[in-house]
């Protein structure tokens, strides 16, 4: 079984890359920080986030200052950002935050996923980088990660697909601070060494001692992601 195997190697090589770590969200990393970059990076890349994710902590410093922002003001922080349901959903979630939980994020991924605006990805990411918790965010950088490790040619755009890639991964993941650190490792191996188009830089990997897809010589041609 190769996955308990890519834990170690991960981790190893997230510590090392220091200049990938410099990322405003990955410095001072409370809840409220980590849900907000979040719900920004979804749609948006890092690069066109950190302006837009300093600007909106200095103006809205708190989960109750964004629970009783106007509106107004909320529309002018996200302005450029796009998909402005995603601001709208971050003061929804906000003002159940104060009267559910007195103001604190639940550090519980049930709790986090009935929030607005929070799905499996964000509340996993929120939940093993903020609270420690061990749960993979399976976004498609992990998807094609995994599925180039194991080989597997099984059409990610399928929902069952993502969830037995969690179920496969969950049980492997540390608790505590490697939480988040193995799910931002994960990110960033996709993002610059497991890459989706072109020649991903298997010599480069971490993982390509273990990886069945470099050893195949498929990485390339893997994951399959059938349009529907
Ligand atoms: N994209 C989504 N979440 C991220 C994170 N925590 N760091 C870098 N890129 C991301």
């Amino acid at each position: 079984d190769i996955l308990p195997e890519i834990v170690e190697p991960l981790l190893t090589w997230y510590r090392g890359q220091s200049t990938l770590r410099c990322l405003p969200w990955r410095e001072e990393v409370t809840p409220y920080h980590t849900w907000i970059s979040e719900i920004m990076l979804q749609q948006t890349r890092a690069s066109a986030v950190i302006p837009y994710y300093t600007r909106f902590l200095e103006v809205l410093p708190d989960i109750a200052s964004l629970a009783r922002c106007d509106d107004e003001l909320l529309m002018k922080l996200w302005q450029g950002l796009g998909y402005y349901s995603r601001a709208r959903n971050l003061k929804k979630a906000a003002c159940q935050i104060v009267e559910d939980f007195g103001g604190q994020m639940p550090a519980d991924f049930a709790a986090l996923l009935a929030l607005p605006g929070i799905g499996r990805y964000t509340a996993s990411a929120i939940g093993s980088i903020a609270f420690g918790l061990p749960l993979p965010a399976v976004d498609g950088n992990i998807l094609r990660v995994t599925m180039r490790v194991l080989q597997c040619g099984e059409d990610i755009a399928q929902l069952s697909v993502r969830r037995a890639v969690e179920d496969a991964l969950a049980p492997h993941y540390p608790s505590g601070e490697d939480a988040g650190a193995l799910n931002q490792a994960f990110m960033d191996l996709g993002a610059t060494v497991c890459l989706p188009h072109g020649a991903p830089h298997c010599a480069l990997c971490p993982l390509g001692r273990l990886c069945l897809a470099y050893a195949a010589g498929s990485a390339e041609q893997l994951p399959i992601k059938v349009k529907k």
